[in-house]
C-alpha cells in the first residue's frame, strides 16, 4: 500500500472513531448547572425525597421503615453508589422506577414509593431530578430486605390492586409553569400531598373522590388534617397564609408545623420551604379550587 493510501485509510479510521465516540462523549457529559438546579428544585418540591433518609443520617441512603397491611419494607438507597444504590442504573431505569414502580430486573416496587403519583411528573422534571440524584454523595449501605406477610402479595394481589383501585396521575406534555395549573401539578404529581392528606378506602388506595380531606390515621400513625376548603372541617387560611406555612412552617395562630409536615417543609437537601413564593401561592390557589369535603379530623 502506498503512503497516500495508508494516510487516507488512517484518516478514514480517525473520522469513523470520532463520529462514533462523539455522541457517546456528549451524553456522558456532566449536566449543566441549570439542569442540576432544576433537579434540586423538583427534589425539594417532593419534600426532599425524605422517605429515603432516616432523620440525621446520610441523605438518600434509605433504610427508613414502613409498615403496611402487607408487611414491612425499608426505603431504598437512592444515592449514586454503584453497588448498593442506583449508580449502576441508566437514567431511563431510574425514571422507570420513579414513575412506573419497576426495577431494572422487572420487579415491582411496593407503592409506599408513590409511583402512581410521580407518574404525573413531566419528562423534563424527571430527567433533571435524576441528574440531581446522581450529584449527591454516594453512600454504601445495603438495603434491608422487606418482609411481606401476605402470600402472593407481589405476584397476584399488587398487580390486581394497581389495575383496579390505584388512581394514577398521567404525565403532562410539559410541566405547567404558572397559576392554578402549576399548583395542581405540584400538589398532585410532585409534592404528593394526597399520599398523606387523602383518606384511604378499605383497599388502602387513596380515595380521590375525597381528595385531601384528611386522614385520621395517615403514614407513620400521623393525624393528617383536612385541607379542602370545607367551611367547618377544612382549611380556612388565606392564600397568603398557606403560602407562608409551606415556606416556613409557621401557622397563622403562631403554632408551627410538626411531625411529617415539618419534615416535608424542611426537606433534606431541599424541601417545600425552597419553593418560590409564586409556586407556594400557586399551590394555595389550587387548594381553594378543590371540592370542599366535610370530614372532621381530630377533636
Ligand atoms: C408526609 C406526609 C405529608 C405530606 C406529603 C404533606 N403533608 Fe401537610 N400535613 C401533614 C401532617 C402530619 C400535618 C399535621 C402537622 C401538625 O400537626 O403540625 C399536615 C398539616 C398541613 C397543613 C396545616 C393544616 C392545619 O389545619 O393545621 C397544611 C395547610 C398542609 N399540611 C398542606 C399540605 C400541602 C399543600 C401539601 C403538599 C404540597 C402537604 N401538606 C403535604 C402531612 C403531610
Amino acid at each position: 500500500m502506498g503512503v497516500l493510501a495508508r494516510r487516507a485509510r488512517h484518516l478514514a479510521v480517525l473520522l469513523l472513531v470520532s463520529l462514533v465516540s462523539l455522541p457517546a462523549l456528549a451524553s456522558a457529559q456532566a449536566p449543566s448547572a441549570a439542569e442540576l438546579a432544576r433537579g434540586k428544585y423538583i427534589f425539594g418540591a417532593t419534600g426532599g425525597c425524605g422517605c429515603h433518609t432516616v432523620p440525621k443520617q446520610p441523605v438518600n441512603a434509605g433504610g427508613r421503615r414502613y409498615d403496611g397491611p402487607y408487611g414491612t419494607v425499608y426505603s431504598s438507597n437512592i444515592t449514586p453508589d454503584r453497588e448498593t444504590g442506583i449508580g449502576g442504573w441508566t437514567d431511563e431505569q431510574i425514571i422507570t422506577a420513579t414513575r412506573l414502580g419497576r426495577r431494572p430486573n422487572g420487579e415491582r416496587l411496593i407503592p409506599v414509593h408513590p409511583y402512581t403519583v410521580f407518574n404525573g411528573m413531566s419528562a423534563d422534571d424527571l430527567k433533571a431530578l435524576v441528574a440531581f440524584l446522581r450529584s449527591v454523595p454516594p453512600v454504601k449501605q445495603a438495603k434491608q430486605p422487606k418482609k411481606i406477610s401476605v402470600p402472593m402479595f407481589e405476584s397476584v394481589f399488587l398487580p390486581a390492586w394497581l389495575a383496579a383501585f390505584a388512581p394514577r396521575e398521567s404525565p403532562p406534555t410539559s410541566a405547567p409553569t404558572s397559576g392554578v395549573a402549576r399548583g395542581e401539578y405540584l400538589v398532585r404529581a410532585v409534592a404528593h400531598c394526597g399520599e398523606c392528606h387523602t383518606p384511604r378506602t378499605m383497599t388502602m388506595a387513596t380515595d380521590n373522590t375525597r381528595f385531601l380531606a384528611g386522614n385520621p390515621k395517615g403514614p407513620e400513625e400521623s393525624e393528617v388534617p383536612n385541607i379542602t376548603p370545607d367551611k367547618t372541617t377544612g382549611l380556612q387560611w388565606s392564600e397568603e397564609e398557606i403560602a407562608d406555612y409551606l415556606g416556613s412552617g409557621n401557622k397563622p395562630d403562631g403554632d408551627v408545623a410538626g411531625g411529617l409536615m415539618g419534615e416535608v417543609i424542611e426537606g433534606t437537601l431541599a424541601g417545600y420551604k425552597d419553593l418560590t413564593k409564586a409556586d407556594r401561592l400557586a399551590i394555595a390557589q389550587y387548594l381553594k379550587t378543590i371540592l370542599p369535603i366535610k370530614n372532621k379530623i381530630g377533636k
